[in-house]
């Protein structure tokens, strides 16, 4: 164990996801496990930038496991992105005498952290938390479980609507620029037809999909559609799409929005984070820095920062081949 680290800094950044708090939780009490002290930085890198910082023992984090959301609060700082943001912050750790950093968010708090790290040398541990599972080097990020539960819950429910009124309905979901939550949360909830950023259906094609829905029997049908998807149309304008040109369909749209990204995390989530915690703060104390704490293979493994930035997470090609058959 490294005899330079004294104190270790923890904040999350971007936005909020569950089991943000319970990897916070993990944190602190790796810390004092080895009898290192831990800062909370209020608001991510603003806070930083503000010196905005709490002691935190075994104690200040009890009861919060079960919690969404972050106690230690989110931001996305844009004075952070200025040298003169960073330098303030850096100056701020060194009077306050806090040897590293542990960063939860995603690839935006990642690429704040390894800049930081390659201008002054200083040493940081990321733990990827979002609900869009968008971060090369872990199968799951923190929340993306979570979310994923709570969407199909929401379908389930719109679907007893969906199929007592015999209506199509267009369910958004969110994810930025990926569909893992669409297509996993999509076969879940077992949707007639899923649109994800990384697979262009096309206009023909989902009318097409809707028609053979129709005429295998099906009275209603959910289509589950990421928010980033490409095919060209939000959810409303699909939704007058398919009014114009199957006027047999009574159509409805749902949004689920935020709903998505709060709420108590689930078992997975809260194990996952006591996992990835104890894991950030072990490696920092063996001296390590510049790294993601992830899951690959369900081992707790380390990528580089700058690779978990750059490199994709990709869709599960038999996963869309599983979800065409369920949609037969
Ligand atoms: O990255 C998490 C996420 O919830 C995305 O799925 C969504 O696109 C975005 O954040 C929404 O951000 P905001 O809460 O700032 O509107």
């Amino acid at each position: 164990m490294s005899k330079n680290i004294k104190k270790i800094g923890v904040l999350t950044s971007g936005g909020d996801s569950p089991g943000m708090n319970a990897a916070i939780r993990s944190v602190v009490r790796t810390c004092a496990y080895h009898n290192i002290e831990c800062i909370g930085i209020y608001r991510g890198y603003q806070g930083m930038i503000e010196g905005d910082f709490k002691e935190m023992g075994p104690r200040s984090v009890n009861n919060i496991v079960n919690k969404g959301g972050t106690i230690l609060k989110s931001a996305r700082s844009l004075e952070f992105k200025t040298p003169e943001g960073r330098k303030k912050a850096h100056e701020n750790l060194v009077n306050a005498g806090i040897d590293a950093l542990v960063v939860i968010g995603g690839d935006g708090t990642f690429t704040g952290a390894e800049l930081f790290n390659n201008e002054f040398g200083y040493p940081v541990m990321g733990i990827p938390g979002t609900i869009d599972n968008d971060i090369y080097g872990t199968s799951h990020t923190l929340g993306y479980d979570t979310a994923l539960n709570t969407v199909v819950e929401c379908i389930d429910k719109i679907r007893d609507t969906a199929s007592s009124h015999n209506r199509l309905f267009f369910v958004e979901v969110m994810g930025r620029d990926a569909g893992h939550i669409a297509l996993n949360a999509g076969i879940g909830a077992g949707a007639e037809e899923i649109l994800i950023p990384e697979e262009d259906l096309g206009l023909e094609r989902l009318l097409e999909s809707l028609q053979k829905s129709k005429a295998s029997g099906k009275s209603s049908s959910i289509v589950v559609v990421s928010e980033g998807d490409k095919i060209g149309k939000n959810v409303f304008e699909l939704k007058e799409y398919v009014e114009e040109h199957m006027p047999e369909y009574d159509v409805r749209v749902s949004v689920l929005g935020h709903m998505q990204r709060g709420g108590s995390p689930s078992c997975f989530d809260r194990v996952l984070a006591s996992r990835l915690g104890v894991k950030a703060v072990e490696s920092i104390l063996e001296g390590k820095s510049n790294y993601m704490v992830g899951l690959i293979q369900d081992k707790v493994a380390l990528t580089p920062l700058e690779q978990a930035i750059k490199g994709s997470s990709k869709i599960d090609e038999e996963l869309l081949r599983v979800s065409d058959i369920m949609t037969t």
